[in-house]
């Protein structure tokens, strides 16, 4: 039978155990006060030492979710992986993910690694869905994991990193249901971010180039977006940002999500008929002879949007971005922490029966646009939530590290980076418990990880 509902039935989200606060940081890079915490709208990033790769991020995530939900090894029955974060040219972090399978003697899971920039994790959770609304199918679930360790070389992006690792377990009659028929895509050719030093673990990045494609990718998907709802629903009213209870957005930084909620609007604004517009958008009449492909930069459409319509951005945006601006951008997972702060910082009735909007963006460049039904089964819905209460414990149980410190460890990984064979020095006690580790690389850059051992009723 056609599978009906399919969705997230469970999300486990994990971030590193230290965190660099950004005021502290805009003081020891020499940067003006505020630039880093209002201009980029960051409050902490966490960071990894040497003790962590995607490898160990991945098997934590996907080892904590099988035994929180107690899902059954035997029961998963594809894994993707999306990241960026390439350690290895050919082997994938999917085949290191098989050593948790290996004592249920389940080697029957399909999907590889997929790779765009931050668009893998969504690429790797399409392809869970489509697997199960396909003839693949074997009925097994789905675990679709997104992972990244983001960091800048010194400079200009360098606030802008953060890593961590979100793991969803996807299948039928789910909590959040993902909506047929309302995906909308735009692919292009750009050099605005990209990793071409293989060496290295830092992109060459175009900083205004990146923003103007991530917000003009923004603008050719909630067009198309509302095209398909228009032709799905034809009865209903045109679509408009109101129809989402909650808009999330992929987060290099809070302030460009605070900037593209205002972004939506004008697109609506400019959507809407000029007869309309008087009413719904008054005092804007100057801005009626804009458009989008002049107004990337246009401080005054910006400021006018951001200001008039502040409330949309606290209503709809602005719990979502919690782990953004507490850990930083987490590359692929990073729109997926978007939902995981949006469910913990929202009264759960809110959400019942509601339209959730994502807008996933990877640079270089692959953007969607696609929104996800929350059940009306207030039941099942409280479950989900209820088992993210270890989030915010956790996110305040870090441990603070002063920017020297930071910079050293920064400067280890950069060295090392590929290096074998190789024993990594940074602190395994520091570490939260039931996180792997990467134990050593040998001279033929074979990696082995342990576990630090898990705290009395399971994990942290
Ligand atoms: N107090 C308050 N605000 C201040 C300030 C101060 N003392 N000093 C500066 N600011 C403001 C600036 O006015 C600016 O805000 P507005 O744009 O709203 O005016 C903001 O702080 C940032 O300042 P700059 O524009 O001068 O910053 P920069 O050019 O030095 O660097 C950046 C910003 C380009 C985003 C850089 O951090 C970067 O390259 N980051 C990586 C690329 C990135 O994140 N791109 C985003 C889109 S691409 C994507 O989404 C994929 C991905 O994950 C990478």
């Amino acid at each position: 039978m056609w599978p009906e509902n399919v969705g997230i039935r469970a999300i486990e989200a994990i971030f590193p155990s230290q965190f660099v606060d950004q005021t502290e940081l805009e003081q020891f890079d020499g940067a003006s006060a505020g630039k880093y915490t209002i201009g980029l709208g960051q409050g902490k990033m966490g960071f990894c030492s040497d003790r962590e790769d995607v490898n160990s991020l991945c098997l934590t995530v996907v080892s904590r979710l099988l035994e929180r939900y107690q899902i059954k090894p035997q029961e998963i029955g594809r894994l993707e992986v999306g990241t960026e974060t390439i350690i290895d040219k050919s082997k994938s972090v999917k085949s290191v993910l098989m050593q948790l399978f290996a004592d249920s003697g389940n080697t029957d899971i399909e999907g590889i690694d997929t790779t765009n920039a931050c668009y893998g994790g969504t690429a790797a959770l399409f392809n869970s869905i489509n697997w199960i609304e396909s003839s693949s199918w074997d009925g097994r679930y789905a675990l679709a994991v997104c992972a990244d360790i983001a960091v800048y070389a010194k400079g200009a992006a360098r606030p802008t990193g953060g890593a961590g690792a979100i793991a969803m377990l996807v299948g039928p009659n789910a909590p959040l249901v993902f909506e047929r028929g309302l995906r909308a895509t735009h692919m292009e050719h750009a050099y605005d971010f990209y990793k071409p030093d293989l060496s290295s673990e830092y992109p060459t990045v175009d900083g205004k180039l990146s923003i103007q494609c991530y917000l003009s990718a923004l603008d050719t998907c909630y067009q198309l977006y509302c095209k398909k709802f228009a032709k799905k629903y034809p009865q209903e009213a045109e679509f408009t940002l109101d129809n989402f209870e909650a808009l999330l957005f992929h987060t290099p930084f809070c302030k460009l999500v605070q900037k593209s909620v205002a972004r939506v609007v004008f697109n609506d604004f400019l959507q809407c008929s000029i007869e309309k517009r008087a009413l719904k958008y008054p005092g804007l009449e100057r801005f009626n002879e804009c458009t989008l492909a002049q107004t990337y930069f246009d401080r005054d459409v910006e400021k006018a949007f951001m200001t008039q319509f502040a409330d949309v951005f606290e209503a709809k945006t602005r719990q979502s971005l919690l782990l953004a601006n507490q850990v930083g951008n987490m590359y692929t997972p990073s729109v997926y922490s978007g939902l995981v702060s949006l469910l913990i910082n929202t009264p759960t009735e809110r959400l019942i029966g509601k339209r959730i909007g994502l807008f996933s963006y990877g640079s270089g460049l692959a953007a969607t646009m696609y929104s996800m039904q929350v059940t009306k089964d207030t039941a099942a819905f409280k479950q989900l939530v209820s088992k993210l209460d270890y989030v915010l414990p956790m996110l305040n149980s870090r441990e603070k590290v002063a920017p020297e410190l930071f910079s050293q460890l920064m400067e280890v990984r950069e060295k090392n980076n590929h290096a074998a064979p190789y024993t990594p020095t940074g602190s395994v006690s520091a570490l939260f418990p039931g996180t792997y580790y990467l134990q050593s690389v040998d001279d033929m850059h074979r990696r082995t990880y342990e576990r630090k051992p898990t705290i009395a009723n399971g994990v942290h």
